[in-house]
């Protein structure tokens, strides 16, 4: 109500609405501060270290060794499902900041829709149950599903998720999974595309979680070992 009065009205009329007050990329930048982005997103970085570097070991695959693979993985589906419509699948929590930067790469159409499937509760190992949380929106029957997920580790929790949306009838099912630790397997799955090994180490970071913390790193650590429950 306050810009219909007088005299908005009449700067409007004497100066044309796209002169009055700072244009959307003036506002941007005063938002942003003077230093922009980089600047602000480097400070808001320190300060989340600070808050985080208690749980944080070393880091075993730092930001740009993850983009860099992430840009490969999606020039690799992309060419693989050229001429089709892809159907991915986040297994939250844990997949969304994968699924968000992989997407982008993509070069296919595509959707996403999510599930939340459980078989851990706070801690880090694997109890072996597995509970569908929150099921998918979208019908998946005769589309090219490509299930994405942050990690396998026990395989558990993926042949579950498989065999149920096998049962859906899709067009094709494949997985791509960020980061795999194969010596934890517990039961086979057919892992489309991986996008590292690493050794049995409980990690976080990049949407892994501890106790639902540290989800925020843009890189993946191991979790610091006096915070490690039952070191394995
Ligand atoms: P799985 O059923 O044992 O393969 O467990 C897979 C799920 O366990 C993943 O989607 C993660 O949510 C969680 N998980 C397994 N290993 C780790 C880890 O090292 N850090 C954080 N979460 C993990
Ligand atoms: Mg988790």
């Amino acid at each position: 109500m306050g810009n219909t009065g007088p005299e908005r009205t009449a700067a409007r009329t004497t100066s044309g609405v796209g002169e009055v007050g700072p244009s959307p990329q003036e506002m941007l930048r005063t938002s942003r501060g003077p230093q922009g982005r980089g600047t602000a997103r480097a400070e808001a970085g320190e300060r989340r270290e600070a808050e985080l570097e208690r749980g944080v070991g070393e880091i075993l695959i730092d930001e740009e060794t993850l983009q860099t693979r992430i840009v490969e993985l999606g020039a690799e589906i992309s060419a693989d499902y050229e001429g089709r419509d892809l159907l991915l699948v986040g297994v939250l929590k844990g997949a969304v900041f994968f699924m968000a930067d992989l997407m982008r790469e993509l070069t296919v159409p595509c959707e996403i829709d999510f599930m939340a499937i459980s078989s851990y509760g706070a801690a880090t190992d694997s109890s072996g149950v597995v509970r569908i949380l929150k099921d998918l929106d979208i019908n998946v029957a005769e589309r090219d599903v490509l299930v994405v997920e942050d990690i396998i580790d026990s395989g558990l929790t993926l042949s579950y998720l498989m065999r149920n949306l096998t049962a859906r009838k899709p067009a094709s099912l494949e997985v791509v999974a960020l980061l795999t630790k194969p010596e934890r397997r517990e039961i086979e799955v057919p892992v489309r595309y991986v996008g590292f090994e690493i050794p049995n180490r409980f990690v976080i970071g990049y949407g892994l979680d501890f106790a639902e913390r540290y989800r925020n790193l843009p890189y993946v650590a191991v979790l610091h070992a006096d915070l490690v429950p039952n070191a394995t």
